[in-house]
């Protein structure tokens, strides 16, 4: 059966640069669970529906017109990369992903993305319900300093304007509705492997997972 490498944290952990570095490394596909919630977030902003109504948001979530064309992001034939990155998005897409039919609306689209050779997954939820059979599960975590500071380096390098007053609330704000939420809550699978980013550089940590992957 194909192997997946499941990587799970918190926001701006460095879940997206380590899990496509790995994928890099090791040949392997990438799936950006994230980019899914956030895509429907703005679809569902798009067409008027608000973010607390469950089945209609459920059914964008079923209907998403979107694919990955290498590091772009495109929603119903439009390019929206960078869209899905800023901070209003970000918020919509942790209040999306609170409800449990928009969870299972994307869980088959999620596993469509396992194909040979292999499959380096980032999220949330990947090693505790989306691939609970995975090869390798990590959870990166980091201070909450260091992350704004990274995701503030990130936005503010896509030309964004934010400060990181508001990013320091917003991540914790995020943090909290992904860690309380009924379905699918943010938390380490009983099997993965613990890794504290903060002061550790992406290569160092790239190359520790593909070490215990490859063990
Ligand atoms: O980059 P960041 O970690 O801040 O966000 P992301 O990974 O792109 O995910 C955006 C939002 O989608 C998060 O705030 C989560 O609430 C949600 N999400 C989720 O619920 N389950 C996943 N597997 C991935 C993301």
């Amino acid at each position: 059966d194909v192997p997946v490498i499941a990587i799970d944290g918190p926001s701006a952990s460095g879940k997206g640069t380590i899990a496509q570095g790995v994928a890099r490394v090791l040949g392997f596909h990438y799936l950006d669970s994230g980019a899914l919630y956030r895509l429907v977030a703005l679809a569902a902003r798009r067409r008027g529906i608000e973010l607390t109504a469950e089945q209609p948001l459920a059914q964008v979530a079923a209907g998403l017109d979107a694919s990955f064309e290498g590091d772009e992001v495109i929603l119903d034939g439009e390019r929206v990369t960078d869209t899905i990155r800023s901070e209003p998005v970000s918020q919509d897409a942790s209040k999306v992903a609170s409800h449990p039919q928009v969870r299972a609306a994307l869980m088959a689209r999620q596993r469509a993305f396992r194909r040979p050779p292999g499959l380096v997954a980032e999220g949330r939820d990947m090693g505790t319900h989306v691939f609970p059979d995975a090869r390798l599960k990590i959870f990166l975590t980091a201070s909450p300093e260091e992350r704004a500071r990274r995701r503030y380096k990130q936005l503010i390098d896509k030309g964004m304007d934010v400060t990181m007053i508001d990013l320091v609330r917003d991540i914790a704000e995020r943090d909290r509705r992904d860690r309380e939420r009924a379905v699918a809550p943010l938390k380490q699978a009983d099997d993965a492997v613990l890794i504290d980013t903060t002061s550790l550089t992406i290569d160092e940590i790239v190359n520790a997972v593909v070490a215990r992957y490859r063990s």
